[in-house]
């Protein structure tokens, strides 16, 4: 499904960035596992090297636009293209909307929505000159339904699906297709340190799929919409949420 094909994975050293380089390696592409945490980015990048794949690994903050720069070239310069961005890292500390500060509400933007595009736009121009490429923007299921003490990052979630939709209609032409996942609640590390374990029951309450959702099943989702079977589509939200929310 993706053999041979170069990607690059924000937030790829843990949670759902980390399934979806494991998975992708697993299917034959080569990956660039970018992430700020340096030994958790050298471990899945040596993991995937050592099961025979071909992973770079890139430590940085995606603040950072020299270090995104730097990856994303060497990234050319080893395999002459990049055919997939996964635009994935992205934080979500809560605070009640009376008390974010302008600080709170720059670092959110910044990590999870301007670097977002920052990278977006570095990779498509790339993409541009190769004539094809496919982006995979994550935003959140809470843009759709709100989530209380998550006013910035809802925010910033709502960017991301704005973002991919001008994304794609000025990028159509050049064949690069720019969809979107809302994934709802997923068993990351991360996420089990805010979510508490009752919290955890009633999302399976409200969800169709009585069970939690792993990293890896929004890794499978950003298979599909890296690989030619998603050929048709562009501008999409893709809602990954065990039916938590049906519009
Ligand atoms: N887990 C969920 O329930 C859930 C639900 C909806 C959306 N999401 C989104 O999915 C994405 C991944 O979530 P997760 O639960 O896997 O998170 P996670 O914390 O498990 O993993 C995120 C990774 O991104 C890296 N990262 C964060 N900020 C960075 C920065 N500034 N520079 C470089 N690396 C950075 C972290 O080091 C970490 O390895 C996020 O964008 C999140 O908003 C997650």
């Amino acid at each position: 499904m993706l053999q041979d094909k170069v990607a690059i994975i924000t937030g790829a050293a843990a949670g759902i960035g980390e399934a979806t380089a494991l998975y992708f390696a697993e299917l034959g592409a080569k990956v660039t596992v970018i992430d700020r945490d340096a030994e958790r980015t050298q471990a899945v990048a040596s993991r995937i090297n050592g099961a025979g794949g071909e992973a770079l690994a890139f430590h940085g903050d995606i603040r950072d636009r020299a270090a995104m720069a730097a990856a994303i070239e060497a990234t050319v310069e080893r395999h002459s293209r990049i055919d997939v961005l996964i635009n994935n890292a992205g934080i979500y500390p809560r605070c009640a909307f009376l008390d974010v500060t302008e600080g709170q509400w720059d670092e959110m933007q910044d990590i999870n929505l301007k670097s977002t595009f920052y990278i977006a736009q570095q990779v498509a121009r790339h993409m541009v000159r190769q004539g094809h490429g496919k982006i995979v923007n994550i935003s959140s299921v809470t843009f759709f339904m709100g989530a209380k003490l998550l006013s910035h990052y809802v925010a910033s979630k709502g960017g991301v699906v704005g973002l991919t939709r001008v994304m794609a209609k000025e990028l159509g032409e050049h064949n690069i297709h720019v969809n979107c996942i809302t994934p709802g609640a997923i068993q990351t590390e991360s996420e089990k340190q805010v979510v508490t374990e009752q919290q955890s029951q009633e999302f399976i309450e409200l969800q169709a799929l009585k069970r939690r959702l792993k990293p890896v099943e929004i890794a499978k989702v950003c298979a599909f919409l890296s690989s030619s079977l998603s050929d048709a589509m562009t501008g999409q939200t893709l809602n990954v949420d065990a039916g938590w929310i049906l519009y």
